[in-house]
């Protein structure tokens, strides 16, 4: 199907209230009106998400924020300077957005992606999308068409844009106490919001999403910086195991999800990643490493 037919069937999904996958810069998302209750509803069941975690609203270039919450001066300067783009802004949420949207919440979430097939399916749809990663509670956000086939089969049409260029989920910023503050790391760094509006806070907002435990393979995972002396080690006490070298800075954030994805489907005992150089966008592919670790940690559950 042609990338115009498709956008085309995703539309007539989207406007009698079902859910699609779409591409965005950063990692395919399950999109649903996001005026439409019933909608959401569906994302958080397709997904297997607990109730009360809230999802962010996609907006078309040409949207009105304003439509959806309250903008601070700060958060304008880092609309002007980010959007379209991976840059998720937490606002004092509008009346009229869904309770389902916000989990209940006095903030939305909201973000403009800059891939171009999910402007356009915003553009024609002409109001909001609420989209989580389009993966199962806790598990690897998917990069490409089809993962999102492996997590959700024919349950939902699929838009396929090709291999997200980013690979790592939007850096969040809430806007909403007296300075800005960091929820999660991404593309976005924490250096360039804060050439724009200056020292950042601390928020007393926990994104539910930023369990210790997320973005996880089934196979335990294990990070080290010496991965194939950890990994000789665990094979000595008679594991099979698969190592994750670092690839190049420039490659690793989009080949990560697929990366350990292909290690999962192994059938080895342990995965053992070597972490990323803890500046620019490693920040957040270690931040992801080592949720992805993390409930497999017996000394901190
Ligand atoms: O890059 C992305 O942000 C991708 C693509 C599809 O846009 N979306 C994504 O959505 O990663 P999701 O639902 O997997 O993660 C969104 C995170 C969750 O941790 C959620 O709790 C947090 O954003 N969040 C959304 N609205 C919030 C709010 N009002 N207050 C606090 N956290 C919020
Ligand atoms: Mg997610």
């Amino acid at each position: 199907m042609s990338n115009a037919a498709s956008i085309e069937t995703a539309l007539e999904h989207l406007r009698r209230g079902a859910v699609i996958a779409m591409p965005t810069e950063t990692v395919y998302g399950l999109a649903g009106d996001a005026l439409n209750p019933l909608a959401i509803r569906q994302i958080y069941a397709l997904k297997g998400r607990p109730a009360g975690h809230p999802v962010i609203v996609h907006l078309a270039p040409d949207a009105d924020p304003s439509r959806w919450g309250t903008i601070s001066p700060a958060a304008q300067s880092m609309i002007d300077a980010f959007w379209p783009g991976p840059l998720t802004l937490i606002v004092p949420r509008h009346s009229r957005v869904p309770d389902e949207v916000t989990g209940g919440r006095s903030t939305v979430g909201i973000r403009m992606p800059s891939h171009p097939t999910a402007q356009a399916i915003l553009t024609a749809f002409g109001s909001g999308l609420a989209a989580p990663s389009a993966n199962r509670f806790g598990r690897i956000s998917p990069t490409c068409a089809a993962h999102v086939k492996a997590e959700f089969a024919d349950e939902v049409y699929i838009v396929d844009g090709g291999p997200c260029a980013i690979g790592v989920e939007s850096t969040i910023v809430d806007t909403t106490g007296s300075r800005p503050a960091i929820l999660r790391s991404g593309y976005v760094l924490e250096s360039a919001i804060t050439d724009l509006v200056g020292p950042l806070g601390t928020s007393t907002t926990v994104a539910p999403g930023s369990l210790k435990s997320h973005y996880a393979p089934m196979t335990s995972l294990r990070v080290s910086a010496e991965p194939d002396a950890e990994a000789r080690r665990l094979e000595e006490e008679g594991l099979t195991v698969a190592v994750y070298k670092a690839p190049s800075p420039d490659e690793h954030a989009k080949q990560l999800y697929a990366e350990l994805r292909r290690l999962d489907s192994l059938g080895v005992d342990v995965l053992v990643a070597e972490p990323a150089e803890d500046t620019g966008i490693g920040i957040a592919i270690n931040d992801r490493l080592s949720r992805a670790a993390h409930r497999f940690s017996t000394t901190d559950n």
